[in-house]
């Protein structure tokens, strides 16, 4: 993949889990799971993650009644058993998500040639994809949000007729974000077309948002407690520092 051009560079966006203090929105993260659920898991497998994570400290959030819910709604594969068969099954809250296919090739086959990579990784494998410079600048200020912002971007980033001269082979939709601007995906979000039960718009702003925040917490599932310890120990240091310095000025007090 060739890096982010500057017409191309998704924008910025105001996230929860931004900055030093950043948390989690449960309600933004539990609206990205049923988007996940109901339109992305059709064609993208998210196999990091298991059942019972969605009711995990530090995540959407969901009661474990809630997760073994979602869970038997899976068929999972099992087996051998006794007589050496494989079997199906209803999931429980131990088992990984289950894939939309069985295997790679499978998923090229429906997908005109391309496999849908699997999303648990996602939001932090495509915030390198900036290039050089950007690299060192997006390193001190916002690194990890650029996972997000592509997402986001790129869930927005469809347009029904190609830029004049721009040659758009069979079977691919033509997407300002994407490296190459030519995917295999089609545009996998419209407006209205998931319900929300607490009241947010169905927009296909918020859509892109909501599961994109829902795959930075698949990515980065324990970010609010490294970012408490991580200030923690900010605040361990200040004080030490503090005490290092007036014991210092102790012990040399008497020097000349
Ligand atoms: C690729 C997200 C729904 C098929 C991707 C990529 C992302 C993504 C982040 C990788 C782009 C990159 O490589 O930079 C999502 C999300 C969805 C969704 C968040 C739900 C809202 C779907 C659906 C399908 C699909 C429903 C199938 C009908 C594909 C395919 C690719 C892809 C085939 C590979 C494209 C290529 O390499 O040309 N998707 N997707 N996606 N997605 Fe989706």
């Amino acid at each position: 993949a060739k890096a982010a051009t500057e017409e191309n560079i998704p924008a910025s966006q105001q996230w929860s889990f931004a900055g030093p203090f950043g948390k989690y929105d449960r309600a933004q993260l539990q609206r990205g799971f049923k988007i996940y659920k109901e339109v992305c898991s059709a064609c993208h497998s998210l196999k990091l993650l298991a059942y019972r994570n969605l009711a995990d400290p530090g995540g959407p959030s969901f009661t474990p009644e809630q997760a073994a819910a979602v869970a038997a709604e899976a068929t999972v594969k099992d087996g051998p058993n006794d007589a050496g068969d494989m079997f199906d099954r209803p999931g429980r809250v131990a088992d990984r998500f289950v894939s939309p296919f069985p295997n790679e090739m499978a998923a090229r086959a429906a997908n005109g040639g391309a496999a849908p990579p699997d999303l648990s990784l996602m939001a932090k494998a495509r915030s390198y994809e900036r290039g050089f410079p950007q690299f060192v600048f997006d390193f001190f200020t916002q690194f990890q949000e650029q996972g997000p912002n592509y997402i986001a971007a790129l869930l927005q980033g469809f347009e029904d007729t190609p830029p004049e001269g721009f040659t758009l082979p069979d079977g691919s939709y033509y997407n300002k974000y994407f490296p190459g601007h030519s995917i295999k995906m089609p545009p996998p979000l419209s407006e209205g077309q998931v319900t929300f039960d607490d009241g947010s718009p169905q927009t296909l702003a918020q859509y892109a948002n909501d599961v994109s925040a829902f795959l930075m917490w698949a990515a980065e599932p324990h970010l609010e407690a490294r970012k408490r310890l991580g200030l923690q120990v900010m605040i361990f240091l200040l004080i030490l520092s503090g005490l290092l310095y007036f014991t210092k000025q102790r012990i040399w007090a008497d020097a000349h």
